[in-house]
């Protein structure tokens, strides 16, 4: 479901038509006389809005209910001053000392029974009364008095709930979470039987005996019900404390809030809090070791547009450079934050924002890169960062275009991801993630645009809907993949989907039980592979696949390749289905991407990509305004691209076709 309100419509338009461009704002963390240069080097990068206030609780309200906004006052009134807008928090994403002194009881406690302590951030729990009632007045009383400065154009609503607390086992969640658990079933017996507890004598006669899943017994499990449905609850009580203080900034304000996603991030259920966000927002970090990490981006920005319902979203923040969280912080290279804006740009973002303005010079992030760096402004860096401002302003005219429908959707459900990924499974190489990431690499590769929906999104108008592990599935979704497939769609599905149901039940009679009809295969076994070993596929030039086999055999599809050798040689590896005007897919291993490849030739052959003709790891994808359509183009490779369209470039301004894109560099190709 999408808000009912376009707040980055309104956003665009309080920025004065221009896209959101800064970072967060940490002004506290130095004197005064740096903010008098902070303002003066933010209108020299083109920096139209900063977020400011995020981590400043302790400082706003240094004693329980006494604020001291004095400071605040003077940052937003010198950034009005200077024309920058302010995304303004409700300062609550960390309490301060006090608070926890006089709340111990607020303090986040592990699955070991263990209180954690103050001395980082977001250490309370979120089902505590304390904190929401202590969050809450916060929030109101920043909203109360900064609604009507003229400097503030949206709220930030606490900051990336649950980063560091997504799970809190104290007795005030375990109280919430029985509560949960009464709404949900409404009777003990349902209870019962959703979780299975005839099984190791856990039956339960009285809603006092649950709890939440705190460490058992060793080397045993805890019930995978019980697991499931407290993933559901934990996301659920983040989502609660955000309704909350939204509520509060709502009562005084109308400007348009959002609160910043984290992507795929586990432990929340974004599909559910989309709705109630006014602006659609998100952080993006790549993993600075990774291959693949402009894919997954790519593959996140794609996510981001779907829980917008395909409107524009905002890019809350991203890095210039390193980050200081992974083992190794890789600094990007020349070009690649450019790069890396430009394809958050291309799938839908209306503002590039990073954390943060200026770089620490104490506490834990000080080795974090900013847009201005310790070195001052006589940097790279500095000059990457003012040159992606004048790139921005120069293509504000995209804001409020929508990325041209996508060819194919990929099924990705936050539910099913916790349910795959519990203990106790057939095999742990088994990662949703990972197989959703292979298939949209595949789609990326082609410059094929890829939605990444949920069960409740509608699949009209694609023409291939992937299932990547997607282990959970209810009836109802089966039956309109099912209605999909006869209606003319290509579904592809892959091993260990449609296995349980939505309490983690086995759909019996053999799997896949969900889809079993639907595929025309009926599985008998599994067998998972040993760590490291692969199997050999008979039936593609390429065919290896890994992490998983089984023992199955096609009751109506056709088998496109099977098992070459060990205990399931002959049985299907991959089938396809014809069913109705459609066909469904099934690859019942993980491929390497060699095999992945050529089957993806067969099931996308005729999906038509963005552009014909671009050569791999260029990158193209198109937003279609009123008047105009606006092709990106990002250029990942060392290569020269010639791309043959007829436009005109809104960063290098060339005219006319064919468009040349050097080595590492981006364009944005404007067409009638
Ligand atoms: C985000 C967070 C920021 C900062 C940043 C560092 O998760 O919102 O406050 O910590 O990471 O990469």
């Amino acid at each position: 479901m999408t808000a009912q309100r376009d707040g980055m419509a309104e956003l665009t338009e309080a920025l004065g038509g221009r896209l959101a461009f800064g970072a967060d704002y940490n002004p506290e963390q130095w004197p005064e006389e740096v903010w008098d240069e902070d303002v003066a080097l933010m209108r020299a990068a083109g920096v139209t809005m900063v977020s400011v206030g995020i981590f400043s609780w302790a400082l706003l309200e240094p004693e329980p209910g006494k604020h001291d906004f004095g400071w605040l006052d003077r940052v937003l009134d010198r950034l009005h001053a200077g024309g920058i807008h302010v995304d303004l928090a409700t300062a609550t994403a960390s309490p301060p000392p006090w608070f926890l002194l006089e709340h111990p009881d607020a303090a986040l406690v592990d699955g070991a029974g263990v209180r954690r302590t103050f001395g980082s951030r977001q250490a309370y729990c979120p089902s505590s009364p304390a904190f929401r009632g202590a969050a809450v007045r916060m929030a109101g009383a920043m909203a109360e008095r900064y609604a009507d400065h003229p400097a503030v154009v949206m709220w930030h609503v606490s900051n990336e709930y649950a980063d560091h607390n997504w799970h809190c086992y104290c007795d005030v969640s375990a109280a919430a979470y029985r509560d949960w658990l009464r709404d949900r079933y409404g009777s003990l017996d349902a209870l019962n039987d959703a979780w299975a507890t005839a099984f190791w004598s856990q039956h339960y006669t009285d809603w006092e005996q649950i709890g939440p899943p705190r460490e058992v017994s060793y080397n045993s499990f805890a019930n995978p019900g019980q697991q499931l449905d407290w993933w559901r609850f934990s996301s659920d009580a983040q989502r609660d404390l955000f309704r909350a203080e939204a509520a509060a900034v709502r009562e005084h304000s109308d400007a348009p809030l959002t609160t910043n996603f984290m992507g795929f991030f586990k432990p929340l259920d974004y599909r559910g809090w989309a709705a109630e966000q006014d602006i659609v927002s998100n952080d993006h970090y790549l993993i600075g070791a990774e291959p693949d990490r402009t894919q997954h981006l790519a593959m996140t920005a794609d996510l981001l547009r779907s829980l917008a319902g395909g409107r524009s979203w905002l890019l809350m923040e991203h890095s210039t450079s390193a980050v200081n969280w992974q083992p190794r912080n890789l600094a990007k290279v020349p070009g690649e934050m450019r790069r890396n804006s430009f394809q958050h740009l291309a799938r839908g973002a209306d503002g590039v924002m990073f954390f943060q303005w200026r770089a620490s010079r104490g506490g834990a992030e000080k080795f974090h890169s900013a847009m201005v760096p310790h070195a001052g402004t006589e940097s790279r860096l500095w000059r990457d960062v003012c040159r992606l401002g004048d790139d921005v302003r120069a293509i504000a005219e995209v804001a409020g275009s929508r990325v041209a429908p996508a060819s194919v959707a990929l099924l990705f459900d936050w539910p099913s991801w916790w349910a795959a990924t519990l203990d106790s499974h057939p095999s742990v190489d088994v990662d949703p993630l990972v197989t959703a990431r292979a298939w949209h690499k595949v789609c990326w590769g082609r410059n094929i645009g890829v939605d990444v929906i949920g069960p409740a999104d509608g699949l009209e108008g694609y023409d291939v809907v992937v299932l990547p592990v997607q282990y959970l599935l209810d009836d109802a979704t089966v039956a309109r993949l099912t209605a999909y497939v006869r209606g003319g769609g290509t579904l592809v599905a892959t091993y260990f989907s449609g296995i349980v149901d939505e309490h983690d039940h086995i759909r019996l009679g053999g799997y896949p039980g969900a889809l079993r009809d639907l595929l025309g295969i009926r599985v008998e076994e599994f067998h998972p592979l040993p760590e490291g070993e692969t199997v050999p596929l008979a039936g593609l030039k390429e065919g290896v696949g890994r992490v998983w086999s089984e023992l199955g055999r096609a009751t109506g599809a056709e088998v496109v390749a099977s098992y070459a050798v060990g205990p399931c040689a002959g049985a299907p590896a991959i089938t396809r289905h014809a069913v109705g005007r459609g066909m469904a897919w099934y690859v019942g291993t993980e491929l390497t991407a060699e095999a992945l490849d050529e089957v993806a030739d067969e099931v996308l052959g005729a999906v038509e990509p963005v552009v014909e003709g671009l050569p791999a790891g260029v990158e193209a994808v198109r937003r279609l305004g009123a008047e105009a359509s606006y092709l990106f183009v990002v250029n990942h490779t060392h290569e020269t691209v010639i791309v043959p369209i007829d436009g005109v470039d809104l960063l290098g301004g060339s005219t006319g076709a064919p468009h040349v894109v050097k080595a590492g560099d981006v364009a944005v190709i404007r067409q009638p």
